[in-house]
């Protein structure tokens, strides 16, 4: 009888000593069950906790449940169990009988950098109280989607961001304190399909065109507000692209003239949607013939710009044109049909 109760008490014990061997070689805790989460990871998430402000409580379940692979905003790989996409977006306020919840607040800190195979990070739309982006954003060689749009982020664009090689969204709108005097980092993004770098001052950025063209892959561009400064009209043949734009969003630059706006007609024939209101846009004669292919544009706005003359006839054979804004101030809405604009 003596053996038979030994072997069980035997077994039991050389199996806990080899899951111990294992969660040590991984990294991981197995012993409580079904943990997949890195315990490295999940320290640097309890530290960004920490060092995130959340009046509002909102993390407030990370490190009550053992896997942070559970935690609210946390996703894990399901074959690797490493921390793959972080999204901390602050919700739309609510009405005043929700819930509330609030922005995160506090700064973006090198905590972050243990998780090392982000592929994907929203922290959109918090309050990092115009602190900068940080120069490691750039180390997170897996990142495909990157979201820092109104988090109050401020101070120059780390041009380390032009690493992130894998990128295909790139959205750091409506960050009013943002700056980048050189455009040069995004040229590397070979993989970027959107980018929005609205609100930011691209004053100084004079190789702003040169950079964009370089992005063979981009679908969705917004540049507005971002007091884009002229291309000068000789520096203009040298520049060419194969962007498969889709969107363009340029409004509110008021360096961009006729030239500018001809260069996207001449070098795209996908667009769909152009943005080219509160421009510098003074004529329309001189278009060349980008306009003609631009069969798929849908929405046209060019109001509030100075436009002198009136519209080119051929205006007229834009078959998809279904909106077209030429007002001036007014931004009154011009309603086209499918046979479009005959004046
Ligand atoms: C992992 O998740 C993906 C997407 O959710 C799913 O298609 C796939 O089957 C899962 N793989 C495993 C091994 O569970
Ligand atoms: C980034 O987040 C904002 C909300 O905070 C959202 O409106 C925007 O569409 C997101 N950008 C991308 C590229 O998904
Ligand atoms: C970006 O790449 C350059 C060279 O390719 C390297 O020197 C630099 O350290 C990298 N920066 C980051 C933040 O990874
Ligand atoms: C642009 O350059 C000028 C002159 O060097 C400098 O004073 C200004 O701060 C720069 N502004 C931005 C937003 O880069
Ligand atoms: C657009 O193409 C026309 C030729 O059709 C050319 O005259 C004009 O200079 C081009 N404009 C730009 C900005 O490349
Ligand atoms: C408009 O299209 C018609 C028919 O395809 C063509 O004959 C005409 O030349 C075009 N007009 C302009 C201004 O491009």
């Amino acid at each position: 009888m003596a053996t038979r109760s030994r072997t069980p008490t035997h077994f039991l014990v050389s199996t806990i000593l080899v899951l111990e061997c294992l969660g040590s070689v991984f990294g991981q805790e197995i012993s409580s069950g079904n943990i997949r989460c890195f315990e490295r990871e999940r320290q640097a998430l309890l530290k960004l906790k920490d060092d995130f402000v959340d009046e509002t409580g909102r993390l407030s379940s990370w490190g009550v449940e053992m896997d942070c692979c559970k935690w609210s905003g946390v996703w894990c790989n399901n074959v690797t169990n490493h921390v793959t996409r972080l999204n901390l977006r602050a919700p739309p306020p609510i009405s005043q009988n929700g819930p509330s919840v609030g922005p995160l607040r506090g700064k973006i800190t090198s905590s972050l950098l243990e998780l090392k195979h982000l592929t994907y990070l929203d922290l959109s739309s918090n309050d990092f109280g115009y602190s900068n982006i940080p120069e490691f954003i750039g180390s997170f060689d897996k990142m495909q989607y990157l979201n820092l749009s109104s988090a109050n982020l401020a101070r120059q664009i780390p041009e380390s961001v032009g690493n992130l090689s894998e990128l295909t969204h790139l959205d750091f709108g409506s960050n009013s304190g943002l700056y980048s005097e050189n455009l040069g980092w995004v040229a590397h993004l070979g993989s970027l399909q959107y980018l929005d770098l609205s609100y930011a001052d691209l004053s100084n950025a004079s190789n702003w065109l040169l950079a964009i063209s370089k992005l063979t892959s981009i679908k969705e561009m917004h540049l507005a507000n971002c007091e884009l400064p002229g291309i000068l009209p000789s520096s203009l043949p040298s520049i060419k692209t194969s962007a498969p734009l889709v969107t363009l969003d340029l409004s509110s630059n008021p360096g961009i003239s006729s030239s500018t706006f001809s260069f996207f007609l001449n070098f795209t024939i996908s667009l769909t949607s152009i943005d080219f209101s509160f421009n510098g846009i003074t004529s329309l004669d001189n278009l060349g013939i980008g306009f003609h292919n631009q069969i798929s544009l849908e929405h046209l706005d060019l109001s509030n710009n100075n436009l002198e003359s009136g519209i080119p006839e051929f205006f007229g054979n834009m078959s998809s044109l279904m909106y077209f804004d030429l007002s001036y101030r007014t931004r009154e809405l011009t309603r086209l049909g499918p046979i479009g604009l005959v004046t």
